[in-house]
């Protein structure tokens, strides 16, 4: 192996273990006994920041929306937290807030947030029985990917509000979020079509809506995806 490979699998690894840490704190977990709410809950209280220590979503959003832990809290407009029910079942993560996001301080309120609302509305869910959020809270300039170090140094609030609304589903939009959470690099297509269990709760990867604007051939996929959370979800109801 050559060392830029070893370098590569040691920042890697140290990606996932931060975000381990950040998620369950010193514990040293076994998938088998995991859920949510006895991991998830445990770990963030470990972080002695203020914001960790918040009991409510809206406390949440008060402790962090004045963020500046990286470059992109003095372009942003408004930081963009996440909107819908706070007792929320299913919660869909997106990549970062977009232009129209970024101006109205919601997430998927654009064009790619229209086409969102009728997906949800093609599964027989309303917005607000949702909840809706991003990996990044605040736009990257001209809606570039996010880079490691802004995913490494926002998605603690994402873990928290994880741990704050106890979803029964997580449903990743689009790559960036599945391989983020999942902390692969495997393709999206590979990771779709499937229910993964991301510690104890069941993730879904699909499309995400602004590809599916882009390449509406990619449509039936993602309705198959749809098919397969109701059917999934119908279960539990
Ligand atoms: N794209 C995203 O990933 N998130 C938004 O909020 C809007 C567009």
């Amino acid at each position: 192996m050559s060392s830029k490979e070893t370098r590569e699998i040691l920042k890697e690894s140290k990606r996932y273990l931060v975000q381990q840490k950040d998620l369950f704190g010193n514990i040293i977990y076994n998938d088998s006994d995991m859920n949510t709410t006895n991991i998830i809950q445990n770990n963030i209280q470990t972080s002695d920041e203020p914001w960790a220590a918040a009991d409510s979503i809206e406390a949440l959003n008060h402790s962090i929306n004045k963020c500046l832990k990286c470059g992109l809290g003095n372009s942003r407009t408004n930081f963009v937290f996440g909107v819908g029910n706070p007792n929320a079942d299913v919660m869909f993560v997106g990549e970062a807030p977009g232009a129209d996001e970024d101006a109205q301080g919601e997430p998927f309120v654009g064009r790619a947030g229209q086409l969102l609302n009728k997906i949800l509305a093609a599964i027989e869910f309303k917005r607000e029985d949702v909840y809706i959020c991003n990996i990044l809270k605040c736009r990257p300039p001209g809606n570039r990917d996010p880079q490691p170090s802004e995913m490494e140094l926002c998605t603690p609030y994402l873990y928290k509000q994880i741990s704050l609304i106890q979803p029964k589903f997580i449903i990743c939009l689009g790559r960036i979020a599945a391989q983020w959470l999942l902390q692969t690099n495997a393709t999206l297509g590979s990771l779709r079509g499937k229910i993964h269990n991301y510690r104890g709760t069941k993730l879904i990867v699909t499309y995400h809506p602004a590809a599916l604007l882009r390449n509406p051939n990619w449509k039936y996929p993602a309705w198959d995806d749809m098919k397969m959370f109701r059917e999934e979800y119908n279960k539990i109801k």
